[in-house]
């Protein structure tokens, strides 16, 4: 009975207090220093707040429903309430005010032409607005917080120009942590020539600038495309000249900060854990730095030194003894003067650039490329040109007439310009740019590298085999290669034997409820052991399998030696009668093809995991191939092989092809050829030739799959018989790499690493299996600098349609239909 008073009195308090939270300032309802409002949907808060170990009280705007207050926009960020508490109102003509104890005015702005009684309203986009009061006239207000940023730039919210009132948007960042009040550092929009971004110190100015929009992000900031759920607008027109973002799904909680440090911030808040991730911010290397190589220098972070000259042939460091210096500030002067009067003059294509400083250039939306060309040619002060507006093929026409400064080089990314050089200095072929130069210094470097290192490892390889030969790893191959000891593997092998009954108990009697899925040599089955709790994978030899038996006795020898976190754990085998199974660990995430190739669940695949399954596999194949006491060749790595367990972490998984190999073998010679159709190697497909070098081929096309999310043989958009390999190819060369990212992949990830393992995937399958990487450099190469990577050959199959149609015809109709079965060719001889 008591109950009930009780629950009114709760309901009643609660819709009390949802009654309370308004969004409105009111001439007769102020907001009191303890008091807040909050937006209609809840997404926004506004009230007093004290930065941290400050006593001052300033009207701040931060996210209502994120635990880590965030402030966004602060009202009176240069004039706190000092030692009092604040109150903000509005009066009856529309100002709005903070003011403190002693009702001294700290901060107001006034609103003319008024009519009704004037509001201030927190709207639920995160803008606080002025309007008369009378009806809701949404969109019409006579003040906005929206046009007075702080430090942030929320969806909805501009940067930039209104050409008609003259406001210029900008954003400050604060002085410090507990001081709001406009700091160092300001990003604003430059309209000057072809609009852009600054970033400006108020000591030592331009700090980085984002360089001119293409028509779908800034030539600086070539990554943005990728950003799932993200548009971005830039309108330059009479009215105005702004950027901003939008978000489709409102609980997507994200903003641009320009930071304390000078950082152009990007971040995102994760509900999973509480916390923000930044997962941009600019200038970021030393390349983005502004004037980083002066005028007609090129910077690339990936070679050493940093600076260039633009186009190698036509220009010369202009003071060579501070280049030696590394200090490439001078920048470059031409080899030959121009001589524009007897047009002579031609151009040289530098591509993937961010485009030079525009405040000096002049855009017309209207011309052609080759009318640009005409355009530049005919001016004699024109430096450069190119396309404004890449969308639809490219239109439009930006030149430069004065000296080209603050380009930096992209793998993979950017923009192509048009140098204008002397006829004199072209000779050495159009195409000829800064990069093509550099980055065969690049390779002669790195090759040097790569040997001195090879020799390193194979000194301290050579030495432990020596150390070990003769003892386990024949032992091992001995039993491998007797049938009859399959048996005996439990006395012989030290691994645990399940008992049947208990193992069919823990699968349901291998009911199909219970059926993982079909692998090497018969079907999968989940279950769990009664004693222990332990979820298992019950892997059973199909009874009819004569050559699963094969495979079988194999997986047990090898795999049951075998121990590294990214090896999928045998915990034991059952052998009873004519039954053959083997237990392994559970690995709740199945296999990695089930996430790659789903649309829906390969968003769950950020890059932080996918590089992570990557550097596991690579870890683990090293393991196989050197590192365990035996020497062994999967030969049948696919995604489908590659088991995650609870955390992500990819195990390779069945060993039934494996071979080892001992001591001084390379490569083997097989009249069966067994894998699976678009991971094997040429080589081994057409020969039955196969090496370490067979599993880094497959290896390479895993890493594709894993960046792009698509399957080696997919057919791809409009081009068939296309497959990932010449398509990851053709990218590659025309220097538009990014393309191949997995489009479900979301917001972040960092674009070197990206474009690293692009890079890496295709030098390990290219055709010439000696081209190809050991795992050993494989996993240097995944942490160095991608300009030390040796640059990729074509790619085994990639020219061709399939590797069985050229070769062997006979073969051909079965091939496509195992298409992702694991598939056993015998070849006759
Ligand atoms: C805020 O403070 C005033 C007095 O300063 C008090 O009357 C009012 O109850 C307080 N409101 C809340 C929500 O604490
Ligand atoms: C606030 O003061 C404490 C103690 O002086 C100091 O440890 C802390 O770093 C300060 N916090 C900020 C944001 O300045
Ligand atoms: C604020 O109050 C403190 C102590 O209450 C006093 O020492 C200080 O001078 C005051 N500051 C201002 C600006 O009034
Ligand atoms: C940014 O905007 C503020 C306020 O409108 C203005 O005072 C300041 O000069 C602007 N800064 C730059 C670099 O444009
Ligand atoms: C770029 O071109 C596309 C179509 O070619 C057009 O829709 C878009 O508005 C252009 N963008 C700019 C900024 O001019
Ligand atoms: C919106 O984002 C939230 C949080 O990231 C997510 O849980 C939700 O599924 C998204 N909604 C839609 C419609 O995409
Ligand atoms: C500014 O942003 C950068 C990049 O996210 C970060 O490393 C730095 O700590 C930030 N600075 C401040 C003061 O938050
Ligand atoms: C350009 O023409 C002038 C006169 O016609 C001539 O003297 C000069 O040598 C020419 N320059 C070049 C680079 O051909
Ligand atoms: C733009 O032109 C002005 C005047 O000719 C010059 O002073 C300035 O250095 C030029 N800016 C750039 C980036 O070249
Ligand atoms: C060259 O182009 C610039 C920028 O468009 C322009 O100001 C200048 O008048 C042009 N010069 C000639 C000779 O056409």
């Amino acid at each position: 009975m008591k109950r009930v008073p009780f629950l009114l009195v709760t309901l009643f308090a609660a819709l009390c207090s949802t009654t309370t939270a308004r969004d409105t300032v009111t001439p007769t309802q102020p907001l009191l220093d303890n008091e807040t409002l909050v937006s209609s949907a809840g997404h926004f808060a506004l009230g007093f707040f004290s930065p941290a170990n400050s006593s001052n009280r300033y009207v701040g705007l931060w996210y209502n429903k994120i635990t880590v207050q965030t402030i966004l926009w602060v009202a009176n960020r240069a004039n706190p309430v000092k030692n009092s508490t604040g109150l903000l109102s509005i009066d009856s003509e529309g100002t709005l005010k903070i003011a403190d104890s002693s009702s001294t005015v700290v901060w107001s702005v006034s609103n003319t032409g008024l009519d009704g009684s004037p509001v201030a309203q927190l709207l639920d986009t995160g803008n606080f607005v002025v309007r008369s009061g009378g009806g809701d006239s949404s969109g019409s207000y006579a003040w906005q917080g929206f046009d007075y940023p702080t430090d942030s730039l929320i969806p909805g919210m501009k940067l930039g120009v209104d050409k008609k009132t003259g406001l210029n948007r900008n954003l400050t960042a604060w002085k410090s942590d507990n001081d709001p009040s406009p700091g160092v550092y300001c990003g604003f929009m430059n309209i000057r020539g072809d609009p852009e971004i600054y970033l400006t110190s108020s000591s030592s100015g331009t700090v980085w600038r984002t360089g001119p929009w293409d028509g779908v992000q800034f030539s600086g900031i070539p990554d943005t495309v990728t950003y799932q759920g993200f548009s971005f607008s830039f309108l330059n027109d009479n009215e105005e000249t702004t950027y901003s973002y939008y978000i489709g799904n409102q609980s997507v909680v994200s903003r641009l900060v320009v930071n304390q440090s000078g950082l152009f911030q990007r971040s995102l808040w994760l509900w999973e854990s509480n916390q923000w991730n930044f997962f941009w911010y600019a200038p970021k290397d030393p390349c983005d730095d502004y004037k980083q190589c002066g005028p007609y220098g090129a910077c690339d972070p990936n070679s050493s030194p940093m600076c260039g000259c633009l186009v190698q042939q036509a220009f010369s460091p202009k003071n060579p003894a501070n280049w030696a210096l590394r200090d490439g500030s001078d920048g470059c002067v031409r080899n030959t003067a121009l001589d524009c009067r007897n047009g002579t003059d031609g151009f040289v294509l530098v591509r993937s650039v961010k485009l030079p400083q525009a405040s000096n250039a002049t855009v017309d939306t209207s011309l052609s490329l080759d009318q640009c060309h005409d355009l530049c040619l005919n001016n004699c002060s024109c430096t450069a040109y190119a396309t404004a507006n890449v969308t639809g093929g490219g239109s439009g026409c930006i030149i430069w007439v004065s000296e080209l400064i603050d380009i930096r080089l992209y793998v993979g990314a950017g923009q192509d310009i048009y140098v204008r050089v002397a006829a004199a200095d072209i000779v050495s072929g159009p195409e000829q740019s800064h990069k093509s130069k550099t980055s065969k210094l690049a390779i002669a470097l790195s090759l040097i590298l790569g040997v001195l290192l090879l020799a390193l490892l194979g000194c301290f390889l050579w030495r432990r085999k020596k150390r070990r030969r003769g003892s386990e790893t024949l032992g091992v191959t001995a039993s491998f290669n007797d049938p009859s000891n399959a048996g005996a593997a439990d006395n012989h092998l030290d691994l645990p034997l399940f008992d049947f009954g208990a193992i069919a108990a823990s699968t349901n009697h291998f009911s199909e409820g219970n059926k993982l899925g079909e692998g090497g040599f018969g079907p999968v089955y989940k279950g769990k052991l009664e004693d222990t709790d332990q979820d298992i994978a019950v892997k059973r030899l199909a009874r009819t399998s004569v050559q699963g038996l094969e495979e079988f006795k194999n997986e047990v020898v090898l795999i049951a030696k075998l121990q590294h976190r990214n090896l999928v754990r045998l915990l034991g085998c059952c052998i009873q009668g004519e039954e053959r199974m083997l237990i392994y660990e559970y690995m709740p995430n199945k296999s990695l093809d089930a996430f790659l190739f789903d649309k829906q669940k390969g968003a769950l695949l950020d890059w932080r995991t996918r590089y992570q399954i990557i550097l596991g596999i690579a870890r683990g194949l090293l393991y196989l191939h050197q590192d365990s006491r035996f020497r062994i060749i999967h030969r049948d790595l696919k995604a489908s092989n590659i088991l995650l367990d609870k955390d992500m972490d990819p195990k390779i998984s069945d060993f039934g092809m494996a071979r080892i190999f001992g001591g001084d073998e390379t490569d083997f010679n097989t009249r069966k050829v067994v894998g699976t159709y678009g991971y094997m190697s040429p080589e081994y497909a057409m020969d039955g030739v196969f090496s370490v070098k067979s599993d880094v081929f497959s290896f390479g096309v895993l890493v594709l799959e894993i960046v792009s999310g698509k399957k080696n043989r997919g057919v791809y958009s409009n081009s068939h018989h296309v497959n990932l390999l010449s398509h990851a190819w053709s990218l590659w060369k025309e220097g538009k790499s990014m393309q191949l990212v997995d489009e479900s992949m979301s917001y972040s990830f960092s674009m070197d690493e990206v474009i690293r393992c692009i890079k890496l995937g295709l030098l390990c399958v290219q055709e010439r299996p000696e081209d190809r990487p050991l795992m050993s450099s494989v996993i240097l190469m995944l942490g160095s600098d991608i300009a030390s990577l040796p640059q990729p050959k074509q790619p085994g199959f990639a020219a061709r349609r399939g590797p069985f149609e050229t070769e062997s015809s006979s073969s051909k109709q079965n091939s496509s239909a195992v298409n992702d079965m694991t598939l056993t060719m015998l070849e006759c001889r």
